[in-house]
């Protein structure tokens, strides 16, 4: 609006004509070339022009073509009409300006003794706007991906691509076509198309690329529980889409809600849930992670733990931090509870050694 208002302002005017009406005074240089007028899409051109006289020849060309002879209408084009209600005023209306509407229009004016022309160059503009832009997308992890964003709008909008996720680093990237090569997890998110130009906000639209990657273990550690109380043991991946899980007990399949063992799965997370442990429940547990991308597993140990009012635990407890040591390759940080165990027993141990000594 605010170009429209500004430049649509009379451009064209004669000396003595704004000498006539007490306006400032704006002297025309007939030599210095064309005026211009930019105005948006849609809106209304009014390209001024006011006469000597009323005896004077007057007309409006489009190029070369007469649009007004006098008051003659030559054009066929509704949304041109003449404005003549000022005094001496043969100025233009242009409705609904498209972008063929853009050129030079010339106010031809036959006096007598001085022909004169005023030319004025009609600009367009037009708004960015993104009319055709890439789909959200499913690959796999290593895959090329081009993104696609055209924008058409007049000056030729600035294309920017940016890829919108906190964790992964930020691309700017001036380019409608938006490459990406061997893509990674990490690249997977949104991507955002701005098409900018001067004349009106940006035009801002959304790519959503899904990643796909075999699961890999994020967590999977080994847990201890006492006979008859509820031990668990998690197992966590990272994959897309999400993983299916499996539990197996050296090698036997285990099912939910058999054997006094539950499974739960939630989102990435798969967790067996021992109640009431009993000897049979100690061992050697493999989680098997899998989608359509690949397999993954780790194995964990479900621990046989002593509880602390059995007599002699120093005995006990050094037979459970040797059983910790034994954990599988797949288990993945089980420092945890070995450190914890080994604290316990030489405190335990040296409460021992003090009680010996002071005979109690
Ligand atoms: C009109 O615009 C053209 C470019 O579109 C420019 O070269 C010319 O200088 C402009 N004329 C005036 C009077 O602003
Ligand atoms: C000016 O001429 C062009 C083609 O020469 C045409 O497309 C356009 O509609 C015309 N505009 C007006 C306002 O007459
Ligand atoms: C969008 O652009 C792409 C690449 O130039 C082209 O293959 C596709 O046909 C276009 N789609 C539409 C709807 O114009
Ligand atoms: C991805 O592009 C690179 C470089 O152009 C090419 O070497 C590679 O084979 C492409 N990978 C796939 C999966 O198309
Ligand atoms: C693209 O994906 C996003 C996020 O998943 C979603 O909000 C949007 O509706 C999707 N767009 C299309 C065209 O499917
Ligand atoms: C296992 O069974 C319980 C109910 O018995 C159910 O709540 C849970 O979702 C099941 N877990 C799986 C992985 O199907
Ligand atoms: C736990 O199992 C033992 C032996 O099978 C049984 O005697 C006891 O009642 C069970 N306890 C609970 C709470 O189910
Ligand atoms: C676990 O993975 C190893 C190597 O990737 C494989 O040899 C083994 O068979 C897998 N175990 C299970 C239970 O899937
Ligand atoms: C645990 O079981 C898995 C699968 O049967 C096996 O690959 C792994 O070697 C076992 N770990 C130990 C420490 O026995």
């Amino acid at each position: 609006m605010r170009f429209y208002v500004i430049h649509s302002i009379g451009i064209l005017g004669f000396v003595s004509f704004f000498a006539f009406q007490g306006l400032p005074v704006r002297s025309v240089d007939f030599a210095r070339g064309t005026d211009n007028i930019t105005i948006r899409q849609g809106n209304t051109a009014i390209l001024r022009c006011y006469v000597d006289d009323r005896i004077s020849k007057v007309a409006w060309l489009n190029r070369s073509n007469i649009i007004f002879a006098g008051n003659d209408k030559w054009s066929l084009d509704p949304r041109v009409t003449l404005l003549t209600s000022a005094h001496l005023e043969y100025s233009l209306q242009i409705q609904q300006v498209d972008v063929s509407d853009e050129g030079p229009y010339t106010c031809s004016v036959q006096t007598q003794h001085h022909p004169k022309t005023y030319q004025v160059h009609l600009i367009v503009q037009v708004p960015p706007k993104i009319y055709n832009i890439s789909s959200n997308i499913t690959v796999n992890e290593g895959s090329n991906v081009t993104l696609v964003c055209l924008a058409n709008g007049r000056p030729e909008p600035v294309i920017n691509w940016r890829h919108i996720s906190p964790s992964a680093k930020e691309i700017e990237e001036e380019e409608e076509y938006l490459e990406i090569f061997m893509i990674s997890r990490y690249q997977a998110g949104a991507y955002q198309c701005k098409a900018a130009n001067e004349v009106a906000s940006a035009d801002e639209k959304r790519v959503h690329i899904t990643v796909n990657y075999a699961p890999a273990i994020k967590y999977a550690q080994s847990a201890d529980v006492a006979v008859g109380r509820t031990g668990m043991l998690h197992c966590e991946v990272s994959a897309v889409p999400p993983a299916d899980f499996e539990w197996y007990k050296e090698d036997k399949r285990i099912y939910n809600s058999s054997q006094g063992i539950q499974i739960q799965t939630i989102d990435s997370r798969s967790s067996l849930i021992v109640t009431n442990a009993t000897e049979d429940h100690y061992g050697n547990y493999t989680c098997v992670a899998g989608n359509k991308l690949g397999v993954t597993n780790a194995s964990i140990f479900l621990y046989k733990n002593i509880l602390p009012t059995i007599p002699n635990p120093v005995q006990e407890k050094i037979e459970t931090t040797v059983h910790s040591k034994q954990k599988g390759p797949g288990s993945m940080r089980d420092s945890g509870t070995g450190l914890a165990g080994v604290t316990i027993s030489l405190w335990l141990l040296v409460a021992t050694l003090v009680c010996l000594i002071y005979k109690c």
